[in-house]
């Protein structure tokens, strides 16, 4: 038996030498040191020995097993080591290989777009002021003239975060604060912002949307005021060319209340199918300050006027640059917006 032994061990010794993958390594480890393998065999045959040789026919065996499994794991470690040498040569690094650049970013079309209207305010002398996109009830309906029962209210679909608290509708809120602040100054300011709404959303309507608010406040402020700000607002966004229409309307803080209309920038007023064929686009809803709105305010309606308007921002933007659905805006393709 001791012979047997010797001769697997050889056996074994040799073939393990031959060896030049990881995947032999395992063939080979099956066939001398597996359960079914050639040592547990001759194992099996113990039985047939004298009882008195068994323990040192045993312990030779054993000697074996230990020294096969040494051998096994040296030539593992061998045949790795082989291989990660070969993978390397394989595939050179040639670290002297320029990188790709990522390139610069750039502002968003939105963004872009409302840096051009507050550069256009700007030099009308109006400043910027940031009202909360989160508002109270009051600001956003009562303050403004539009009390629970107003039906005025339907206007706006409203997004309640609870009894008294909402996503404001409109950037109109933020006249509110604002005349609070300012009171007794005078007021030139545009309010820009995201206004939300619980809406369907359609190619033309998004229930997050950026609208600029203007609003003014002085001793002498007329509707002329009103008219020559838009008129001069539209000439400088959408082109020096653009004529102006002035509508009447009706929002509640607002009277007299306007809408703002300008020719269409695609077919120049003769009639297309972006302007239903009116030749006209409307580009904001304004009016004179309410003397309640006023009041609210903490300005006095016999002492002072004001006037005020409220425009969209995607809306021009995709007139501007003929783009068909206000959804691209926010959907973060850069195929969309690396365009602007
Ligand atoms: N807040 C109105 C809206 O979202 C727009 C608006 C109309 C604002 C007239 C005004 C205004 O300041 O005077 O529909």
């Amino acid at each position: 038996m001791k012979e047997e032994l010797e001769k697997i061990k050889k056996e074994a010794e040799n073939s393990l030498q031959e060896l030049k993958s990881i995947d032999e390594l395992e063939k080979w480890f099956k066939e001398f040191l597996g359960k079914k393998g050639k040592l547990s065999r001759i194992l099996k045959g113990m039985r047939n020995i004298p009882p008195d040789k068994r323990p040192s026919v045993g312990a030779f065996a054993n000697e074996i097993k230990e020294f096969l499994k040494k051998e096994y794991s040296l030539k593992e470690k061998e045949l790795k080591k082989a291989k990660i040498e070969e993978e390397l040569k394989a595939k050179k690094l040639d670290i002297t290989l320029p990188g790709r650049p990522i390139g610069p970013g750039h502002l968003h079309i939105v963004t872009q777009t409302l840096r051009e209207i507050y550069k256009v305010f700007a030099s009308m002398g109006f400043q910027i002021y940031e009202a909360p996109d989160v508002e109270t009830e009051e600001n956003n309906f009562e303050l403004l003239n539009i009390p629970a029962y107003h039906p005025a209210r339907e206007m706006w679909d409203t997004f309640w975060i609870n009894d008294k608290v909402l996503l404001r509708t409109h950037t109109s809120p933020g006249q509110i604060r604002v005349m609070r602040e300012y009171y007794p100054e005078p007021i030139r300011v545009i309010l820009p912002g995201k206004c939300y709404r619980y809406e369907d959303i359609t190619a033309r309507s998004e229930h997050q949307f950026y609208q600029v608010e203007g609003l003014a406040v002085g001793h002498n402020i007329t509707l002329t005021d009103l008219k020559g700000t838009m008129i001069n607002a539209a000439k400088r966004l959408f082109g020096e060319e653009r004529k102006v229409r002035f509508r009447g309307s009706y929002f509640p803080f607002t009277e007299p209340s306007v809408e703002v209309d300008m020719d269409c920038i695609l077919c120049k007023g003769k009639g297309c199918r972006v302007c239903k064929y009116t030749g006209w686009l409307e580009i904001a809803g304004a009016g004179m300050t309410h003397p309640v709105v006023l009041k609210n305010g903490g300005y006095d309606p016999d002492e002072w006027t004001g006037f005020a308007f409220g425009m969209g921002v995607e809306r021009p933007a995709m007139l501007k640059y003929g783009i068909e659905d206000i959804r691209y805006f926010y959907k973060n393709d850069l195929r969309f917006l690396r365009q602007f």
